[in-house]
């Protein structure tokens, strides 16, 4: 008699409700469907990053038609991936907010039209809690968490306490953390984007040989700050002149690195205590944002969440930088609680989370 075979194994297929997201508010041209299940049944990006390395950063009026030139097709993509026809789907998703108008005025219009064509609701998300929540497209990340959030234009920590609620304990008082990374990888000849580019460098490079400042560290709060930093790397570059060598800037590199992420670390250890001098226990420490892609940040981030009793929830790097992803998820999150928006709700240049905080 034959052995009993055991029956061929499908995968679930994935949950309704299906939302596409879309997401232009820098110089990513993005969309992406995810399911309830927290299945990513598409995630297409398209990067401009070529189109402004030449100028050095992001050039507003470059990323509006670009994004305009490509939106469409992107869409196209994301949907074909997913097998889906525009009838599938349950909701659509479109960062309104924060971001350089041009593109957002591209992405929200572009979802908009879809859901009006398709009969959809719409769902205009904002772009730091489509960060602030991706860690949630990995199962097992409650509310309330302590979120660090690291990007290219927002360096924050916040108490997320619930869908919507957001509470910031500190920000930047000068640079963003990705920013920070970004100018010094320019003064460093490493090019543009610089954290990816930095983080290379630094592999090689010695931590120890220059002292860095790590502004801010043991200071009451947490708050950041980077300018010091930044002026000290100038400082030590134009000291080396045309003298440096590849290993300068290694070892700058790995400097720089370290002490960012000293400063991340403490910072994030001082909220850890004012979360729990509230009252607010979170779950779990979560780090989101480009900058959170840093393998280095990530290990010590690790560390002191171990030391706190918790684990560290961090997107995969290809959903700490900006994609749709993130955008359709949050937006899932807010069909599923019953919020959708008007078709009239306008792009926002600014959209603080924690709106007693502007
Ligand atoms: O979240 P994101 O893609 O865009 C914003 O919303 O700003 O973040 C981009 C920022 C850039 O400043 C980039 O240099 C930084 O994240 N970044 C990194 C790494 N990958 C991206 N910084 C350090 N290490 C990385 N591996
Ligand atoms: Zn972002």
């Amino acid at each position: 008699m034959a052995p009993p075979q055991s029956p061929p194994r499908h995968p679930a297929p994935p949950q309704r409700p299906f939302v596409l997201g879309i997401e232009t508010s820098c110089d990513e041209t993005a969309a992406a469907v995810v399911a309830a299940d927290r299945s990513i049944l598409s995630n297409v990006i398209l990067s401009q990053t070529a189109l402004h390395a030449v100028h050095g950063g992001v050039v507003p009026e470059i990323a509006a038609r670009a994004h305009l030139d490509h939106i469409d097709r992107i869409v196209t993509q994301a949907l074909e991936q997913a097998s889906l026809s525009l009838n599938d789907l349950d909701a659509v998703a479109a960062t309104v907010g924060p971001g350089l108008i041009g593109g957002l005025i591209v992405g929200a219009m572009t979802g908009k039209a879809i859901a009006l064509a398709a009969g959809l609701p719409f769902i205009a998300v904002n772009h730091l809690e489509g960060h602030a929540l991706s860690a949630r497209l990995a199962p097992g990340v409650a509310y309330p968490y302590l979120l660090l959030l690291v990007s290219g234009g927002h360096c924050q920590l916040l108490v997320v306490e619930g869908l919507g609620t957001y509470h910031r304990l500190g920000g930047t008082i000068d640079d963003a953390a990705g920013e920070a990374f970004d100018k010094t990888a320019k003064l460093l000849g490493l090019g543009y984007p610089g954290g990816p580019a930095l983080e290379r460098s630094a592999v090689t490079g010695d931590p120890r040989r220059f002292a860095l400042p790590q502004p801010l560290v043991g200071r009451p709060g947490c708050d950041f700050s980077f300018s010091g930093l930044k002026t000290a790397v100038r400082q030590l570059v134009e000291r080396l002149g045309s003298d440096a060598t590849a290993r300068d800037v290694a070892d700058i590199s790995a400097a720089f690195q370290a002490a960012v992420a000293a400063v991340l670390v403490d910072r994030t250890r001082h909220a850890l205590a004012m979360a729990d001098e509230r009252g607010l226990r979170p779950t779990a420490l979560v780090v989101a944002g480009g900058v959170a892609a840093n393998q280095l940040i990530r290990r010590r981030l690790t560390e002191l969440a171990a030391a706190h009793g918790l684990a560290l929830a961090a997107p995969p790097p290809a959903l700490c930088t900006d994609n749709a992803a993130m955008i359709a998820w949050a937006g899932l999150e807010h069909f599923r609680a019953g919020h959708v928006d008007r078709l009239d709700v306008a792009a926002r240049p600014r959209w603080p989370l924690d709106p007693r905080v502007a």
